[in-house]
């Protein structure tokens, strides 16, 4: 609708301005102020009056009768005043040339390209090595990828880190609990599974023997020494966890550009805490050293501890440096749990006191927690929900569905991942990204209501009857019969909105929430207007058109937020 919003601002505004020189809306600012209406009967869109009142010294009610009178143009077929309201309907034909717009388009239809020469780097998943690739990583997995491909989309040139958290005391405890009880025979068959039992072990074992945790310290420092045993074990380790989150990245069709994590950084970590130093940043605390945030009411940042080692704010500090060089972002985006909100205000706080002026280039983006009601899952580790363990559970889940609805069905697998995983993604990407989320399998699995099944199922719907039919001819005229096709092609035509919306809020869940709007109106439209056994000819047409149509947007939208398109299901 955004068209149809610009083309009447167009013919508005010389209506205003023919009715007082005091008026000075710029056409962007009418486009701002038009709303939708709460249903089609009151027309597209309307614009209020209240504000001009004022200025025009008339009632709003009066400027709304006014305006209807004054206000013509060929994308307008009505325009009523009611209640200080301008309500304003679209014409037929300019709703139809949306249809063409898609058409022209296909997969770049919803973008307006204001992306284009801009980088995006994208900071996004990285677990910690070792330690458990868990539901806590869902979000920053999901949304930051589904972030990305949004940005892309709109031309944007992107750059997705995995910010591998490998580096840290952990690797010390894991080397002493692998020379202690290790089995590289078992770690090679289990892969992380292992390394996580031999964590666990060891933090168990440390509780009744203090000795452990100095020897892991000091296994740590010849790590960082460049002891040649312990960095071959610590490749080994990494190594292993990267196979096996490749594995859920490739489910959810994720790929990085960069797995560059905290370890990269070490050397590069130096020369910030010399330059925080040199301007008179850094203040030693009980021995730390730290950057006092009190002015901006924020607790201190940390950047050396006592004994001299670098902290989780330094290595992001250093990263940021690096990667404004190395990609000359335009921003960079970190997507973390909302637990670390406080982290990255702090640091972003002393890139800014640091002088570099690309600090409001720092995004970050929170999000809520995930909670696993009902049904248990399997999981290996006990406390913890591993994400393949969860994405695995719904794929069985969709199979058995499939063999009791549809058993004939082809690629049966192939089908029941893409519905699994999509029905994970979906569920999750519904809900606005601060709140936190109860996942309810069954919920997500369910083919009624607004999930991810109904939304793939919906698609494969439109490909049913594009299959069936003999084909779409786009020279036949397109018609609007009824108020479902008018519904339908309104809603196809604010897709562009929904794009720019949840790139602006760094919210997924506009465009989840959009699918479903397409979804239904295209099913009202589906079951009240026949098509392939409509007896005329140009209507099936046209019709056909409007299915193709729907088909594209959903296939775009679904690339947004990272679900797979299913033929069939
Ligand atoms: N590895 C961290 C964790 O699992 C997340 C890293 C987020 N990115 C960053 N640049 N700090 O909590």
């Amino acid at each position: 609708m955004q068209k149809f919003k610009y083309a009447v601002a167009v013919d508005l505004n010389n209506v205003l301005s023919a009715m007082s020189s005091e008026i000075n809306l710029s056409i962007e600012d009418i486009v701002n102020m038009f709303e939708y209406t709460p249903n089609s009967s009151l027309g597209d869109i309307a614009f209020p009056c209240f504000k001009l009142s004022r200025i025009l010294r008339k009632s709003p009610v009066m400027i709304a009768q006014e305006l209807s009178f004054k206000l013509s143009g060929e994308c307008i077929s009505k325009a009523e005043a009611v209640n200080g309201y301008l309500n304003i309907f679209s014409s037929d034909s300019f709703l139809c040339n949306e249809i063409c717009e898609i058409e022209a388009t296909k997969k770049k239809y919803g973008s307006d390209n204001s992306g284009v020469g801009k980088t995006a780097v994208f900071d996004y998943s990285s677990p910690n090595v070792a330690k458990p690739f868990h539901i806590g990583h869902l979000g920053t997995t999901v949304i930051g990828h589904s972030l990305k491909k949004i940005h892309e989309f709109l031309g944007y040139n992107c750059v997705g880190i995995n910010y591998l958290g490998d580096w840290g005391t952990q690797f010390g405890k894991l080397i002493v609990a692998y020379n202690l009880w290790g089995d590289k025979q078992k770690i090679e068959a289990n892969g992380v599974d292992e390394l996580v039992a031999l964590y666990v072990k060891f933090h168990q074992e440390a509780e009744v023997d203090e000795e452990l945790n100095q020897k892991a310290r000091n296994e740590f420092t010849k790590l960082e020494q460049g002891d040649e045993t312990n960095i071959s074990l610590w490749k080994w380790f990494i190594e292993l966890s990267l196979k096996e989150y490749q594995q859920t990245y490739k489910q959810l069709g994720i790929e990085f550009d960069s797995y560059k994590g905290e370890s990269f950084y070490t050397d590069k970590m130096p020369a910030q805490v010399q330059k925080l130093r040199d301007l008179g940043l850094l203040k030693i605390d009980d021995g730390a050293s730290i950057v006092d945030l009190t002015e901006y009411n924020m607790p201190p940042c940390l950047i050396l501890k006592k004994d001299g080692s670098t902290l989780y704010p330094t290595r992001d500090i250093a990263a940021a440096v690096y990667r404004k060089n190395e990609y000359k972002f335009d921003k960079c985006i970190y997507v973390t749990s909302a637990g670390q909100s406080l982290h990255f205000a702090q640091w972003f706080k002393v890139v800014e006191l640091m002088g570099y002026d690309w600090h409001d280039q720092l995004v970050h983006v929170p999000y809520g927690t995930v909670s696993i009601n009902g049904e248990k899952l399997a999981t290996r580790t006990g406390n913890v929900i591993l994400l393949k363990d969860l994405f695995a559970t719904a794929i069985d889940k969709v199979k058995d569905i499939i063999k009791e609805k549809n058993p004939n069905l082809e690629n049966q697998d192939e089908v029941a991942e893409a519905v699994g995983v999509g029905s994970v993604i979906f569920y999750y990407l519904y809900n606005n990204r601060i709140r936190d989320i109860n996942f309810i399998m069954q919920d997500a699995l369910s083919f009624e209501g607004n999930t991810g099944p109904y939304a793939q199922y919906t698609y494969a719907r439109t490909c049913g009857v594009l299959e069936k039919s003999i084909g779409v001819d786009t020279s036949v005229q397109l018609t609007i019969t009824n108020d479902d096709e008018r519904e339908l092609i309104k809603t196809l035509s604010k897709f562009g909105e929904a794009v720019n919306g949840a790139v602006k809020e760094y919210e997924p869940s506009i465009i989840t929430r959009y699918i479903i709007e397409v979804c239904g109106a295209f099913n009202k439209f589906y079951h009240n207007c026949p098509i392939l056994n409509s007896d005329n000819k140009q209507e099936m047409n046209s019709r056909l058109r409007f299915v193709k149509a729907t088909q594209t947007v959903l296939g775009n939208a679904f690339e947004l937020i990272c679900i797979k398109k299913t033929q069939k299901i």
